[in-house]
């Protein structure tokens, strides 16, 4: 059936800007590293997009590995894109990434011009699509300089193959110097991706304040810890979860008793605030005012209601996170 967006999808939900720039995202976007790939249904797919893109989340996260198999996401996104969203390209932001290891010998990962270059064009191919909104460096490389990493950022907006540069697992030091770099080259930074979650919060330390000095905006991802900041396994690890999946990230051993207990117990409070733990995971990342937003992960179209649904209660009392700090503490 063709696809015809929900006429208020742009009603409810929240869009924040991005750093300096003018680009706003939408407080909750959606990330298909998992559950989009060629092992995956195409149609549970679609419902995904469909139900995302009609609950007004107009941002899509991709990078050259999704899959798996890598490089199967983008593929089916891109049938997506054909099929149902081609008619609102403007309405959307695309981004993808480079870095991680995707095709073999030296040039197939990491921060060469090489390797961003290609795999940029191999992207756009998979995708079917003139250009990304934003493309990022994936990782840091150790052994390229950040000049030439940037560099290529850079070239790679100019030559009209995106239209903003990211970085992302970026230090907070190594974001000083590609924001100092891009601004010198004329393509600002407009956003770092770094992981952020009640039981992650290296960002806290240095990068969220370089990101707002600098200002550059943050998508965070894993938000939800991969589905352990959630209700999904308080009863054990349901089938077809991301820890019952052979190629799912998140792994049976890091799900342990003692995140279990907090879990239970955070679980527990966000009952009391009415709300489910994913929403109370995600209102508690967007108690950050430099978070431009919260880039959740999802294996059915409710579970992206779900997460929307925070946005109908973010605030948190100064006793709610005081509890939640004893809580992640005990
Ligand atoms: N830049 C990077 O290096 C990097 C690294 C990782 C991820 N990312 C990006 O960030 C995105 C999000 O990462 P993520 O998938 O790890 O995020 P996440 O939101 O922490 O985890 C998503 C998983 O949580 C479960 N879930 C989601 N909503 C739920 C709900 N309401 N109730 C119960 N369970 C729920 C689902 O697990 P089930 O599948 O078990 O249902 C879902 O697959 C990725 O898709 C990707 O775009 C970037």
């Amino acid at each position: 059936m063709v696809y015809q967006p929900a006429e208020d999808r742009y009603r409810d939900m929240l869009y924040r800007r991005c750093g300096q720039s003018g680009l706003m995202l939408p407080a909750l976007s959606l990330g298909l590293w998992h559950n989009f790939g060629g092992v995956d249904t195409l149609e549970n797919a679609r419902a995904m997009v469909r139900r995302a893109f009609d609950l007004g989340i107009t941002h899509f996260d991709l990078a050259n590995n999704y899959g798996p198999p890598p490089g199967s996401a983008e593929e089916s996104f891109g049938v997506l894109l054909k099929q149902d969203l081609a008619p609102f390209r403007d309405e959307l932001i695309i981004s993808s990434k480079a870095g991680y290891r995707m095709w073999p010998g030296p040039y197939g990962e990491w921060g060469s011009r090489k390797n961003l270059v290609a795999s940029c064009d191999q992207s756009l191919r998979r995708m079917g699509l003139e250009y990304v909104d934003i493309f990022y460096s994936h990782r840091p490389d150790p052994d390229t300089p950040l000049e030439e990493t940037m560099g290529a950022l850079d070239y790679i907006v100019r030559s009209g193959r995106a239209l903003y540069a990211g970085i992302s697992s970026y230090t907070p030091e190594q974001t000083q110097r590609a924001a100092a770099i891009l601004r010198d080259l004329g393509t600002p930074c407009l956003i770092h991706q770094p992981s952020y979650n009640m039981f992650n919060r290296w960002v806290e330390d240095g990068l969220l304040d370089v990101l707002a000095d600098e200002g550059i905006g943050a998508i965070v991802f894993s938000p939800l810890a991969q589905g352990l900041l959630t209700d999904r396994y308080l009863d054990g690890i349901p089938e077809g979860s991301r820890a019952a999946k052979p190629w799912g990230f998140l792994k049976a051993r890091n799900i342990t008793p003692d995140k279990l207990q907090k879990v239970a117990l955070l679980n527990d409070l966000a009952k009391e605030r009415g709300q489910t733990l994913a929403q109370m995971a995600v209102a508690w990342i967007l108690r950050q005012p430099v978070v431009t937003s919260v880039l959740v992960g999802a294996s059915s179209p409710a579970q992206i209601e779900d997460n929307v649904g925070a946005l109908t209660n973010l605030s948190l009392s100064d006793e709610e996170l005081n509890t939640i700090e004893e809580i992640l503490a005990s």
